[in-house]
């Protein structure tokens, strides 16, 4: 038995809005707005980018054997499910009996099993069909072909991706050259201390654009940037599907946290450099991960779009396993902190999605200095014109 056939949705995009975007930035355009309000190209997009590797979250949260995340994609529901070998794998969250959906929590443990709530048919944690019942006597039914249906997973510097199509190149090929970054912030070993869920009314690009760049800091965020001046900071380059650079923090702070920016305690993550201990790198990893790199602390944000102008946002808080032990720990000055930051974003976000809504709203132009916009939305853009060319070469 083999998944559906799905039929890929047309782009009803303008190549040549486009290649405006393609333009080098000093004079490119945006993306055009129907990009943002379009159901179709949302459509297209969980099709086709939402289908190569999407980050579900961090190894921590399905390490150990049975501690499971679910994240829907479109009309998908993925598992993913820490094995008994502290492998996770992923699968399709589908009972291959009835097609009930097996878990809907968004996290959680099992201990062994995973058990459909429908008419109880489970599976082990390896995606195996272990119980059917009822099912004896049934002809040809063999229960070894009749496990979850699995979907490619890896690990790549401590980010849990899955690959819905199963065709997209090397997950490490895909991180590429960030991996330095994540293996040098430890964060395959950090732990999660905190975790807050956010619907924004604004669009994912939407999102992951402001995130890409700081212009807005003075004016939206002045406790950001009260600790770290927002034109600082270098920008950071490298192989693979993402974008980003560093801030600097300003002699009095030691990393971003309510409290004027200390650390509260806590010491930086193991084997940083001092210039490290004096920067926040902030990376956005395509399509939905936003990866923020701090002193002693690593903060992941990823993008679950829901409708254009809607997308849920899942944020992360980690910390050196040790630190989280220690007596006395609270991260609360670090969740506190980036919760207002965060709810400001979501803020201008949300405004920005009413504007481009506005009928007649022509793309607007990039400022010289929105370098990781403009390298976000490039990302965005060279997947939509192959797809365009991809169309317009098949014959009528
Ligand atoms: S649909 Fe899952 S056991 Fe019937
Ligand atoms: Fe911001």
């Amino acid at each position: 038995m083999s998944p559906q056939p799905i039929s890929t949705p047309q782009l009803d995009l303008d190549p040549r809005d486009i290649a405006l975007t393609q333009r080098p930035l000093e004079r490119a355009t945006m993306l055009p707005p129907r990009a943002f309000v379009g159901a179709d190209v949302l459509d297209w997009e969980l099709d086709r980018i939402f289908r190569g590797w999407v980050c579900v979250g961090h190894l921590s949260s399905v390490a150990e054997p049975g501690a499971f995340v679910t994240r829907e994609l479109g009309p998908d529901s993925v598992l993913v499910v820490g094995g008994e070998n502290g492998r996770p794998r992923a699968f399709l969250n589908v009972c291959r009996h009835r097609g009930a959906r097996v878990v809907s929590e968004p996290e959680g443990r099992v201990r062994k099993r995973l058990q459909c709530p429908y008419h109880a048919w489970s599976y082990g944690l390896d995606g195996g069909l272990v119980a059917a019942p009822h099912m004896d006597g049934v002809e040809a039914f063999d229960r070894s072909c009749n496990g979850l249906l699995e979907v490619r997973c890896a690990v790549a510097g401590g980010l849990v991706m899955i690959d819905l199509s199963g065709e997209a190149p090397d997950a490490d090929e895909h991180v590429g050259e960030l991996l330095l970054h994540l293996d040098r912030y430890r964060l395959a070993s950090l732990e999660r201390a905190a975790k807050i869920s956010y619907r924004v009314e604004a669009n994912w690009k939407g999102i992951a654009e402001n995130y890409n760049e700081c212009l807005h800091c003075p004016g939206v965020h002045p406790e950001l940037n009260a600790l770290s001046d927002y034109r600082s900071g270098d920008e950071v380059i490298g192989a693979g599907a993402w974008c980003g650079g560093s801030m600097t923090l300003r002699e009095d702070a030691t990393t971003m946290a309510t409290r004027n920016g200390h650390t509260n305690g806590r010491p930086p993550i193991e084997g940083l450099s001092e210039h490290d201990a004096r920067s926040v790198l902030y990376f956005a990893v395509f399509p939905n991960a936003l990866v923020s790199l701090h002193p002693d602390y690593v903060m992941l944000h990823t993008l679950w779009p829901r409708e254009p102008g809607r997308t849920d946002v899942v944020c992360e808080w980690f910390f050196e396993p040790a630190t989280i032990a220690g007596d006395g720990f609270d991260p609360s000055d670090a969740v506190d902190f980036w919760d207002t930051v965060n709810r400001q974003d979501w803020h201008v976000c949300e405004l920005a999605q009413k504007g481009v809504r506005t009928r007649g709203y022509p793309a607007g132009r990039y400022s010289a200095e929105e370098v990781d916009v403009h390298a976000f939305d490039l990302m965005v853009a060279d997947r939509y014109m192959a797809a365009l060319r991809e169309a317009s070469e098949v014959p009528a």
